[in-house]
């Protein structure tokens, strides 16, 4: 089987989701608590296939989605790391979106694929900002954020919450 690669950096490959990704997505993140802490709940596995299945529609509809990341040497599964399209007010934004598996954090793992986004929709596809939403607890994913060079713009309220949008608009 050979899965489309998307970006390849020093130690990471970001590759295009597939169905028998839901095992990894399920079991190293969707069902652990302490890397679903900011989210709304868990997912059960139902919803590890919907969300699959969103990404995969994502990636024919935008060319981008939330990729699978894995060690580039091993092909061990490390989390996810992609770009979605947002609603932030009404206008669509290319947000960067990072989980990474608990046993993996730490390692530089998130700002590594992150900054490789950053790259590609800045200098591939002309993305005129990109932005991270973030819950303003989660330090960790803020840090990453402004490891890429984001800064904190606004608060928002979205999925019936406070959050934080960080951006960063293009090189050019
Ligand atoms: C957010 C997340 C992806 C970070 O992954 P990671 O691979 O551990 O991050 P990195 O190792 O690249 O660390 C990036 C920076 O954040 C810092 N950091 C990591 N965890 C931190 C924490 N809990 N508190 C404060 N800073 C933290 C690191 O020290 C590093 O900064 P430095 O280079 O200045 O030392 C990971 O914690 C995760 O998967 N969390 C659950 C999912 C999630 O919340 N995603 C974000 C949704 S918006």
């Amino acid at each position: 089987m050979n899965a489309k690669t998307k970006l390849v950096t020093d130690r990471i490959r970001l590759r295009c989701m597939e169905d028998r990704d839901q095992a990894n997505l399920f079991g190293q993140l969707f069902n652990d608590p302490d890397v679903m802490k900011y989210y709304s709940g868990l997912k059960d596995k139902r919803q590890t296939c919907e969300w699959v299945n969103w990404n995969q529609r994502n990636e024919k509809g935008y060319g981008v989605s939330l990729w699978i990341a894995e060690d580039k040497r091993t092909g061990e599964f490390l989390g996810q790391c992609g770009i979605v399209p947002q609603q932030i007010e009404n206008q669509t934004v290319m947000e960067i979106g990072y989980m990474f598996a608990r046993r993996h954090w730490g390692n530089g793992y998130a700002q590594e694929a992150a900054r490789a986004c950053l790259d590609y929709g800045f200098n591939e596809r002309q993305f005129g900002k990109m932005a991270a939403l973030i819950d303003p607890g989660n330090k960790a994913s803020i840090r990453v954020a402004e490891k890429i060079g984001m800064h904190h713009s606004k608060t928002i309220r979205k999925w019936n919450k406070q959050i934080a949008v960080y951006e960063r608009k293009s090189y050019n």
